[in-house]
């Protein structure tokens, strides 16, 4: 059985279609799911799912390493950070080498970096006149949004759509593509 935790701070709806995606999966399952919001959507969606949750906060992330101990004590594999904003830190990249993974609602290299997150992505994609965005996935480093691509998906951007409209179009895509990505790479951890 391989175990997955999630990394989340927001609304959680990419955190929940992965729940759902693994649910009844005979190898995979979400072990935990982290937030550093103790109001977070997601708390509630991994109740939902009988998930075990823990609320972080930033001196315990950025000044201890007991996360690392949360994750053991649950045999995590992977991690999956699905809208958790902090900057991993160097102690969590090096115990899960190619084993964290990132999605940003963009192309990166473009419209990536500490900041674009959210609605300043989508204004930024509106202001620069893109015909085209879309969705990362990409591993984790010690930088933001800098992590090897392993995945894009895009959508076309019409002169009518607004911000809204495109993070709307880039969050299907996102739902789409997220789960099944994650599951590929699970399956294809060594050992
Ligand atoms: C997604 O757009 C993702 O790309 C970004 O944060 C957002 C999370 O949305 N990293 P949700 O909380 O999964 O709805």
């Amino acid at each position: 059985m391989r175990r997955i935790a999630i990394f989340a701070s927001g609304g959680g709806s990419n955190a929940r279609k992965i729940m759902e995606r693994f649910q009844h999966h005979p190898d995979i399952r979400v072990a935990l799911v982290v937030s550093n919001k103790r109001d977070a959507g997601v708390l509630a969606i991994a109740a939902e799912f009988g998930v075990d949750t823990l609320v972080i906060n930033r001196l315990c992330f950025y000044e201890t390493e007991a996360l690392l101990g949360e994750l053991r004590a649950r045999a995590v594999d992977f991690v999956v950070l699905a809208g958790f904003l902090w900057l991993a830190p160097a102690y969590l990249v090096a115990a899960y080498p190619r084993r964290i993974l990132n999605i940003h609602p963009a192309l990166l290299p473009k419209y990536g970096g500490k900041g674009m997150y959210g609605r300043h992505v989508h204004e930024a994609v509106k202001a620069a006149g893109e015909t085209e965005t879309g969705m990362t996935i990409h591993y984790v480093n010690e930088r933001y949004d800098e992590g090897n691509i392993l995945f894009q998906a895009t959508c076309p951007v019409l002169p009518e759509d607004t911000p809204e409209t495109i993070a709307h179009n880039v969050l299907a895509l996102e739902h789409r593509y997220y789960p099944e990505v994650v599951e590929r790479l699970v399956n294809e951890l060594p050992g």
